[in-house]
């Protein structure tokens, strides 16, 4: 399956699908400047759906979903995959996340658990990291490979 991944706005599409998905939607209704929200549409309607939010050499990668229906056929790791492309073309070095859902998916796409302690103070600062997501959700890191030149 090959679905064209381009940037959204948040809505409500993207507000059903995450809610489809238990993952947080609160604070997308916050303004911050480097949040960028990137989705695929099958048959007319939102299927996939990532988020990232920059703050410098750091990013935290959030809302990653994809519809039941649309799930299995590669959409998320593409739609992951697509993410960490733009933010490393953005001059990030670090992917963060937190999740309670989907760890063995990230640990096999080459993110490790990490130390909450061990967080860059921008990324602690996220409504995600000190409020939203439990404190028993895994906190995972990628480095990203940064483009030659
Ligand atoms: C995690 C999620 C995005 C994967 O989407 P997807 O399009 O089905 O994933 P893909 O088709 O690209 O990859 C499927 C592979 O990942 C595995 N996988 C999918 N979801 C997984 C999960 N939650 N935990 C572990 N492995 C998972 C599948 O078994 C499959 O493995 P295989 O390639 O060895 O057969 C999707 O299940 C989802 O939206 N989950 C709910 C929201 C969530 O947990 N988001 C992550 C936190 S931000």
């Amino acid at each position: 399956m090959k679905a064209a991944i381009q940037a959204v706005e948040f809505n409500h599409q993207v507000q059903q699908l995450l809610a489809a998905c238990d993952l947080p939607t609160e604070d997308l209704l916050l303004p911050v400047t480097a949040r960028r929200l990137f989705g695929c549409q099958l048959d007319g309607r939102l299927a996939g759906l990532v988020g990232v939010e920059i703050h410098g050499p750091d990013a935290l990668l959030r809302s990653l979903a994809v519809a039941d229906s649309a799930r299995g056929k590669a959409l998320g790791a593409a739609l992951l995959a697509y993410a960490e492309q733009y933010a490393a073309a953005q001059g990030v070095q670090t992917i963060y996340l937190l999740t309670t859902t989907a760890e063995t998916f990230f640990a096999q796409r080459g993110y490790s658990l990490a130390q909450r302690v061990a967080a860059p103070a921008a990324i602690a600062a996220t409504q995600q990291f000190s409020g939203l997501c439990p404190a028993a959700a895994a906190f995972m890191l990628k480095r990203l490979n940064q483009p030659a030149g």
